[in-house]
């Protein structure tokens, strides 16, 4: 029995991959680092330091930790920058539906999201009332594939694992989903993975769960 859906937000509920794209590449530019929009893939889901490290693994010198934190600030401090373009005009399509229809069915409605930046994103898109709870990068160690954020947002929701239902595009959010015994559901780019137990073109099928 479903009791409550935790949302992935980056690529989910709003699509910031552009965004984090032309931040990166901002610092590969500089640092005279190869990175494109296939490595871009591989940072979905992934917090901001792993993700730094992956852009690394095509870098020409070894950086240190103090080297690496700056590098991660900077790049934070320009994604959010970019972040003053978002609206409310770039909710995913269906999106803000299928939340009023969840609401109105007595389904709980959560955030899980690898971002430190996410309650910012929501102000910025105009959701931040709507979700019974967040929960981000702020409140984890360890980012996905790990279970660490859906089972945080399980527990400030109160509700058993196995009767929340998580909706990520990302193939490491489908295995943290799993990880953490929830419903995991495909969309967009996590339908390449063997883990999901759904895989949705319209985000709005979720309600054929309920
Ligand atoms: C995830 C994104 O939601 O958040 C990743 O899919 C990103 O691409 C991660 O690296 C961390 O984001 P932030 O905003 O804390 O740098
Ligand atoms: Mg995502």
């Amino acid at each position: 029995m479903i009791k409550a859906v935790i949302f992935d937000l980056d690529g989910v509920i709003v699509s910031t991959d552009e965004l984090h794209y032309l931040a990166w590449k901002h610092i590969a530019d500089q640092e005279d680092i190869e990175f494109n929009k296939n490595i871009n893939h591989r940072l979905r889901g992934v917090s901001r330091m792993d993700s730094l490290e992956i852009i690394l693994e095509n870098a020409k010198k070894t950086y240190s930790k103090q080297e690496k934190e700056a590098l991660a600030t900077k790049k934070n401090n320009y994604y959010i920058e970019l972040l003053s373009s978002l609206g409310a005009k770039d909710i995913l399509p269906n999106v803000f539906e299928l939340l009023n229809q969840l609401k109105g069915k007595g389904i709980k409605i959560a955030i899980g999201s690898s971002s430190k930046n996410a309650k910012a994103i929501l102000k910025q898109i105009k959701l931040n009332d709507i979700f019974d709870v967040v929960a981000d990068g702020n409140d984890i160690l360890h980012s996905k594939p790990a279970p660490d954020v859906f089972l945080v947002a399980a527990k400030k929701l109160g509700i058993n694992p196995k009767h929340c239902v998580v909706v990520e595009d990302a193939v490491v959010g489908i295995e943290a989903a799993k990880a953490a015994n929830m419903t995991a559901v495909a969309v967009f780019d996590a339908k390449k993975s063997n883990f999901a137990d759904y895989k949705f073109n319209d985000i709005r099928d979720i309600l054929t769960l309920i």
